[in-house]
């Protein structure tokens, strides 16, 4: 914290003007400055800034001090903002602990109980005979005294109430034990349990290095193999990130955080010499723990395992990173390896800190190893699925805040789907559809076709699934009764095989599509993904097919890909065109006269037959020269 009086001191010395007018345009009016205001984007100049006091908007009630102003502006903490005012006026501003305290924290009393327990595991696993058993495990994990004493490494015993009459020796009362999550009491009438009993015990230090809960870990078969602290006043699983304290030093010093799966592959990796490791503790990042990381770090290593859970955790805690603007590179390991077994395999620290290193560099970039997989899974192979691989791609691309970064992704993307820039770009500034937000028949007729939230793992079964669920993909039917020629084409709705020659014309001559769109519209068209597939046509009739696919939900995909598939049914194509136009025109005009004929019966105006039964003729006339040329 840095003391209130330094604080005061630099505000007193700021020139809120100058610096909040570094960031808006701002106008002397009287005493005061007015601008546009930044926080909600107006254009009048309702932004009001008053030297020596602070700045208030009268339409979004934004207000505060330079201090604020510079935090919610640029995205500061409040000892950063501090610190930069400070430099500019000239006053030095340094932190100081909390030490000098007047008023002791809150949470001081846990965070003294879960130490005083932390060590009393210790003694147990190290000099009790009752720890014997954890030292043979860890023993057989490699890890002996030294090791396990670097990590605080303890033994919770079997019996009931000795941690209890230990702490409470040391004037922690079982009120507190019980608050802080160490004893359990089903009911009054119980004895208090200890929550951990049998367990090897990890503890865990909240960032500033305060003992806050435990991991406790089976020795043997079992379940749950590891039982966390219930959170607590003082520990919150989806907040904290195991052995951050001791990382910190070396992921500020060599600009990286390593994120691992569990307790062991952290504690592996450090005792390897890599410092830079954490582990969440059994999930993918929360949007706390990225966050932590993103202040710490420009750069975040993943280490889950190769398996499905571990993807989907690689890419739920990416995606959460990429929010803040954080590089994220996916580091593999051999298959069936964790950081934990995969260094424990050599030797030496040096020579596997050697070939962490190697695993370090070879690491790819998030969006690459999407790539990677999708290519893997052959989705790159035909346009339905460059499509999906499309929208399982956007999201990423979505969530990365760094300008630089999302266009080299969109680059990729571009690259390697063979989808134009621009036609991305528009499907990027989509928001995502989720199932469900559109409801009625639109939501039937076309699903979502955007990729599944960030949540959802990747790739994955599901998603994949929710392409061909009943019955929907290739082959089957959409709402006209056009029936993909991929199964044939049966012809099934009036005027569906006149529809598929016009759009063969059209994707397969496409200096046509202008000359068509003048004469037909879209609902001459009986089928939805037709219309899709027309109007994307009518869009950008020079769009590569790839392009065109991006834009089409997967229905017109597939149509779309029956289209291509027969090139040679097209024949002649300006045959082919005049043909179709000449269908489409007749059936314009059948319909105009069914129409004029009803009217015709309707009225009794007799002046009013004469102009219809003339117009009538003039559209058989018309029929007939269009049949005839
Ligand atoms: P793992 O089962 O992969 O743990 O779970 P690990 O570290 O490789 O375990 P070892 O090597 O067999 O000792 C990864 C992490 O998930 C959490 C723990 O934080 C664990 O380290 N976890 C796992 C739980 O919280 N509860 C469980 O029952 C299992
Ligand atoms: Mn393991």
């Amino acid at each position: 914290m840095i003391p209130d009086e330094v604080v005061e001191q630099v505000a007193d010395a700021a020139d809120i003007v100058a610096i909040v007018g570094e960031h808006v345009r701002l106008k002397r009016t009287g005493n005061s400055w007015r601008g546009p205001c930044p926080f909600h984007g107006g254009k009048g100049p309702n932004f009001s800034v008053q030297p020596g006091k602070g700045y208030k908007c009268f339409v979004c009630g934004e207000s505060g001090s330079v201090f604020t102003f510079l935090q919610k502006h640029l995205g500061l903490s409040f000892v950063e903002a501090v610190k930069q005012v400070g430099e500019r006026v000239g006053v030095e501003v340094r932190e100081v602990s909390r030490a000098r305290d007047d008023e002791p924290d809150w949470r001081a009393p846990h965070w003294e109980l879960h130490a005083a327990a932390a060590e009393w595991f210790t003694r147990i696993l190290w000099e009790d005979p009752r720890g014997a058993v954890a030292r043979e495990y860890l023993a057989g994990r490699g890890i002996g005294r030294a090791e396990g004493e670097r990590f605080g490494l303890g033994y919770a015993p079997r019996e009931i109430g000795a941690m209890r009459q230990h702490l409470a020796s040391l004037g922690m009362g079982v009120e507190r034990q019980l608050e802080s999550g160490l004893l359990v009491r089903r009911d009054e009438a119980e004895e208090p349990r200890p929550r951990f009993r049998e367990r090897l015990m990890i503890p865990i230090l909240d960032v500033q290095g305060h003992h806050v809960g435990f991991g406790g870990r089976l020795l043997g078969p079992g379940e749950p193999k590891y039982l966390n602290s219930a959170d607590s006043p003082v520990f919150s699983k989806g907040k904290l990130l195991y052995l951050l304290h001791a990382a910190r030093p070396a992921i500020r010093k060599h600009g990286r955080a390593i994120v691992v799966e569990g307790y062991f592959d952290a504690i592996r990796l450090h005792l390897a010499g890599i410092e830079e490791a954490v582990a969440p503790m059994g999930t993918a990042l929360t949007e706390e723990q990225a966050e932590a990381l993103a202040r710490l770090s420009p750069t975040v290593f993943l280490c889950y395992d190769a398996d499905t859970a571990g993807q989907k955790a690689t890419f739920r805690s990416g995606l959460e990173l990429l929010r803040h603007g954080v590089a994220v590179r996916v580091v593999s390991f051999p298959e069936g390896e964790d950081p934990d077994s995969f260094v424990a395999a050599f030797g030496s620290p040096a020579e596997a800190q050697a070939a962490m290193a190697r695993r370090l560099d070879e690491a790819v970039d998030l969006f690459e190893r999407q790539v990677q997989l999708l290519a893997a899974h052959g989705y790159f192979g035909d346009l339905h699925r460059k499509r999906q691989a499309v929208d399982k791609l956007l999201p990423t691309i979505r969530a990365c805040r760094d300008d630089v970064t999302r266009e080299l992704y969109l680059a990729r993307l571009a690259d390697v789907t063979g989808v134009d820039r621009a036609a991305l770009l528009r499907e990027l500034d989509t928001p995502p559809r989720r199932p469900g937000a559109a409801p009625g028949p639109a939501a039937r007729e076309v699903p979502p076709r955007d990729a599944p939230p960030p949540e959802a793992e990747f790739p994955d079964e599901r998603g994949r699934e929710r392409w061909t669920r009943g019955g929907r993909g290739r082959g089957g039917r959409d709402d006209a009764g056009w029936r993909s020629v991929r199964g044939r084409p049966t012809i099934t709705a009036p005027g569906t095989k006149q529809v598929q020659d016009l759009l063969l014309v059209m994707v397969h001559a496409r200096r046509f599509v202008e000359e068509i769109a003048e004469t037909v519209v879209p609902e001459d068209l009986a089928s939805v993904a037709g219309r899709e597939v027309f109007l994307a046509l009518v869009a950008e009739p020079e769009a590569t097919v790839e392009d065109l696919a991006a834009r089409l939900s997967p229905e017109a995909v597939d149509l779309l890909q029956d289209l291509l598939a027969l090139e040679g049914a097209v024949g002649n194509p300006d045959l082919a065109k005049d043909r179709t136009m000449t269908y489409f025109r007749e059936r314009r005009l059948k319909a105009r006269m069914g129409q004029l004929q009803q009217a015709l019966h309707a009225t009794e105006d007799d002046g009013e037959k004469t102009a219809l039964l003339a117009e009538i003729a003039r559209l058989k006339r018309e029929s007939t020269s269009i049949r005839s040329s």
